[in-house]
Formats: structure tokens, sequence, C-alpha cells
């Protein structure tokens, strides 16, 4: 099978190794095992496990605890997988063929346009605008939905601009999918961060019959080593996944599926402590924004990252390149995600690096004429 090469993970293989400011990661700091005890205040109690399979479609303990972050949703209607991707991937194996139209928002994460791409479907982008906020405009999205629509892809909310559809056009959204049975794949691996109360919207799985709601515990939960997420759906959807899993995935790991669960079970804690963390990076974020006079953007309600976008002539790879040689801050090109003249950049991380990052590079943007 033909895949075009993912343009995000190509780039940061290549410089992340090499960063002294990584400005460009869209994880909120990530919990050690010790950290994730204290905050919980729970204790191990795992080491007499025998480390064989577990529970092959994911421990009952886990997916209660995945049910309670959905309005509508129990264990029959949940799947387990490795993170986000390996969910975003066994839904377009199951339920996309060649010549299937594919509608996705555009930027997004690349996988919801290349797989099904790569299956051979024809798919349409609804490009995203920063004019608009960021949120599709439902009358283009009319345009392009057609009889034979097999899927609609959204990422809510949004990597990388950091938009949060409401609730309202959300359900617009499925209504617009119901009158042809398209499919709606929302992926929300960022969902529990959106920057005001309540820090949940409501997940496409609880509104649409044909809705199906990805996540994971990398973003929300500071857990990306664990490798766990999820496919959140109605049980015929979940039945066709479960083909395709027993081919790539077995079970997760049992470890993963404990501290998961122990995460999951904790929510408000982690949320609340990485919301506090996300609020002082977006602080930092804006302030620099309103001294920069290069660059514009729409303050993200959700999320981890700002899409920025700059009035320089240069584009946005060979200025990130030269960024990243001269200073050692790595942003992410817009180029990766097709949106050249802009630029991602992560503020849920480390907020020395976060400042001192953006202090060097204004600097440079001074000194450099690129
Ligand atoms: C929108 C989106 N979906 C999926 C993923 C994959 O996440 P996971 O680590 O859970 O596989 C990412 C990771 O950056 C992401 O930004």
């Amino acid at each position: 099978m033909q895949i075009d090469k993912f343009k995000v993970e190509e780039w940061f293989n290549e410089y992340e190794h090499r960063a002294v400011y990584d400005l460009a990661d869209t994880c909120v700091e990530s919990l050690s095992i010790n950290e994730l005890l204290k905050i919980t205040g729970e204790k191990l109690d795992i080491f007499d496990r025998k480390l064989n399979y577990g529970d092959i479609f994911g421990s009952n303990r886990l997916k209660t605890a995945i049910c309670s972050m959905y309005e509508e949703q129990n264990s029959e209607n949940i799947i387990i997988t490795h993170g986000a991707i390996g969910a975003n991937q066994l839904v377009y194996l199951s339920l996309v063929e060649r010549g299937d139209k594919v509608i996705s928002v555009i930027p997004t994460y690349q996988q919801h346009y290349s797989i099904p791409k790569s299956i051979g479907a024809n798919v349409k982008f609804l490009r995203l605008k920063e004019e608009n906020n960021w949120l599709p405009d439902l009358n283009e999205l009319e345009k392009l939905v057609g009889n034979d629509t097999k899927m609609i892809c959204l990422n809510n909310p949004n990597n990388p601009t950091g938009a949060v559809i409401p609730d309202e056009m959300l359900y617009k959204i499925a209504e617009i999918a119901r009158r042809c049975g398209a499919y709606i794949l929302c992926d929300e691996v960022y969902r529990g961060l959106n920057h005001i109360k309540n820090h949940f919207s409501i997940s496409i799985a609880d509104i649409y019959e044909n809705g199906i709601s990805t996540g994971s515990v990398s973003k929300v939960f500071s857990l990306a080593g664990l490798r766990l997420g999820w496919v959140a759906c109605n049980s015929e959807i979940i039945e066709k996944i479960s083909v395709q899993r027993q081919y790539n995935t077995i079970s997760v790991g049992i470890l993963d599926d404990y501290f998961a669960s122990i995460a999951i079970e904790n929510k408000d804690k982690i949320i609340s402590r990485n919301i506090e963390q996300i609020l002082k990076g977006k602080k930092i974020l804006s302030d620099w924004m309103s001294s920069e006079l290069h660059v514009h953007a729409v303050i993200p309600n959700g999320g981890t990252t700002a899409f920025i976008g700059y009035d320089l002539s240069v584009n946005s790879d060979e200025l990130c390149k030269k960024l990243q040689q001269d200073t050692g801050v790595m942003i992410l090109p817009g180029s990766t995600m097709e949106y050249d003249k802009y630029l991602r950049i992560g503020y849920g991380n480390n907020h020395e690096i976060l400042k001192k990052g953006l202090e060097i590079f204004s600097q440079w943007l001074k000194n450099e004429p690129v």
C-alpha cells in the first residue's frame, strides 16, 4: 500500500533530538509514574500480576473509566487501541474502501487524509480559515457532502489551531452527515483540554448514531509513553473494527491498561493540573504575540497548540530550519500541515523553555533578515 510520508513525524525525527528549546511538542509536560501516584494518591498493586496478554479487549476497569468521559457510552461501545494513532488507523482500515468519498478538515493530523487516500478513497478537503476562527464553514461543508459521502473527518479540539467546535455547530455537522448516513470520525485526542469550564466538549459519539470518537491518554493525561487509546462508537461499528484489530493489536500492554485506568479514574485531578499548566503557557505565548510585530493568530480555546501566521516572505520550512540551526529553537513549520506561512507552537510544556525560546526567536527575527 502506497502512503504519503507523515510530514510532521518526519520533521520531528529530523529535528527533535537536536532541539535546545523545543516549542513544537503537543503534550502537556509528561508525568512520571511517581508524579502520577502523587497526584492521584493511588498505591501500586501490580507487582504480582503475571505479564501475560491481559484482557484482550482491555480491562473492564479501564473501559468503565473511559465511559465516565462520555454521556451515552458503555463498555460495549469502547475498543482499546495503541494510542489514538492506532484508533484512527483502525477506523479507516475498517470502514473506508477504494472509491469512497471522504471529507476531511485541514489543517489536521495527517492520518485523516493520507490513510483514506492510500486506501484509494476520493478525499476532499474542508479548508479551515483563520478569518473564521479556524471553525468549519458549514455552507462549504454542505457543498462538499453528497449522497455518496462515506465519512467526514474532524479533529476537536483541533491540532494545530486549538479551535474548539461549539456544541451547536457539532449538532449541525451531525445533521448534515445524517442526511446521507455518512460516518463522522472525530479525533478527540485533546478532548478534556478546553480552556474554559467545562473542559470536555460534547463528543460526536454521544450525539450522532454514526459518530466515532477516538481518544487517548497521551495529551489529556500527559501519559504518551503508555501508548493507550480507544475508539467509542456504536456496537455495530465496534464489531467491524474488532475484525481489523485482531490483525494488529492482540491486546495493549497490561501495564498501559493499569496506569491508564488509574489516570482516567482521577481525571479531575490530572486535568486541573494540566489546565493550569496550559493557561500559564498560553499567557506566555499571547504576551509574546502582542509584542511581536511579524505574527498574527487566533488565541486558542482548547488543546495545547497555537497556529501562528507571519508576514515575512520566507517559507515556513526555511524559516524553521534556519531558526533551529542558528539558535536551537525548534518550531514546527505549517508547511508540514499544508499551510505555509504558519508556525505551530506548543505551549503546554516547560514554561522556562517556552519563554526563553520565544525571546530568542524574537531576537533572531530582529537580527536575521529572513
Ligand atoms: C490530533 C492527533 N490525533 C492523534 C494523535 C496521536 O496520539 P497518540 O499519542 O494517542 O497516538 C496526535 C498526536 O500528536 C494528534 O495530535
